[in-house]
């Protein structure tokens, strides 16, 4: 090999080399679908926190049949939360929440508070994620988030139901269902199977 060619031999490695490397900090990030089950693992379990604070602050004001609807609600987060936590378990990684110290107003601003945040994180933050699991064909992230989602949107009827009533929903409790294997939350009484999971109506929760 003349001088010559070894100098241009040695720059065509240099060069390949190089490239590779280059490739190789051009990999596909980590999959995102795994972000969104810790971001949705933290927010359900803050969110059961809030809803358990103002069970107790709407009780505290005598609107018992709010701070049953405010109970059925953090049981659903609960199991959203379980839910997640599962996923997350599978993927060989432990969940973890920062549980934050809800803000508690008064049980008016309480139940609009909760209206604009679960409309917002069913009509935004789930559908996101939704879209991004089917993205990365995850059938079991996307169930989940599809759980969550239609959950959060059912329960923002109930709520706003509870706030256009609020003066006649003093007294007394009103039941709810919750089903604890994907969270739907109902008023519906006659309910024989869970519109959202199939599970027979057995498998409910009967919060007071
Ligand atoms: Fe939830
Ligand atoms: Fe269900």
């Amino acid at each position: 090999m003349t001088k010559q060619l070894a100098k241009r031999f040695g720059l065509a490695v240099f060069v390949l080399c190089g490239f590779f490397s280059g490739s190789a900090a051009l990999e596909p990030p980590a999959s995102k679908t795994v972000g969104n089950l810790r971001s949705a693992f933290n927010a359900e379990s803050n969110a059961r926190v809030r809803a358990e604070a103002s069970s107790v602050k709407a009780d505290g004001e005598g609107c018992h049949q709010v701070a049953s609807l405010f109970r059925a609600a953090a049981k659903a987060e609960e199991i959203h939360a379980g839910i997640f936590a599962g996923l997350i378990r599978q993927m060989g990684e432990e969940p973890k929440a920062f549980l934050e110290t809800p803000v508690v107003l008064s049980t008016k601003e309480n139940v609009e508070s909760t209206i604009n945040t679960e409309s917002y994180d069913a009509g935004v933050v789930y559908l996101g994620y939704i879209k991004q699991a089917e993205r990365e064909g995850n059938p079991d992230a996307v169930r989940s988030f599809r759980w969550a989602e239609e959950t959060e949107k059912g329960r923002v009827r109930l709520f706003k139901g509870a706030l256009t009533h609020l003066s006649s929903r003093m007294k007394g409790t009103r039941d709810t269902l919750v089903c604890s294997v994907c969270g739907l939350t109902t008023e519906d009484f006659s309910t024989r199977r869970c519109p959202l999971c199939h599970v027979p109506r057995g498998k409910f929760i009967l919060v007071k």
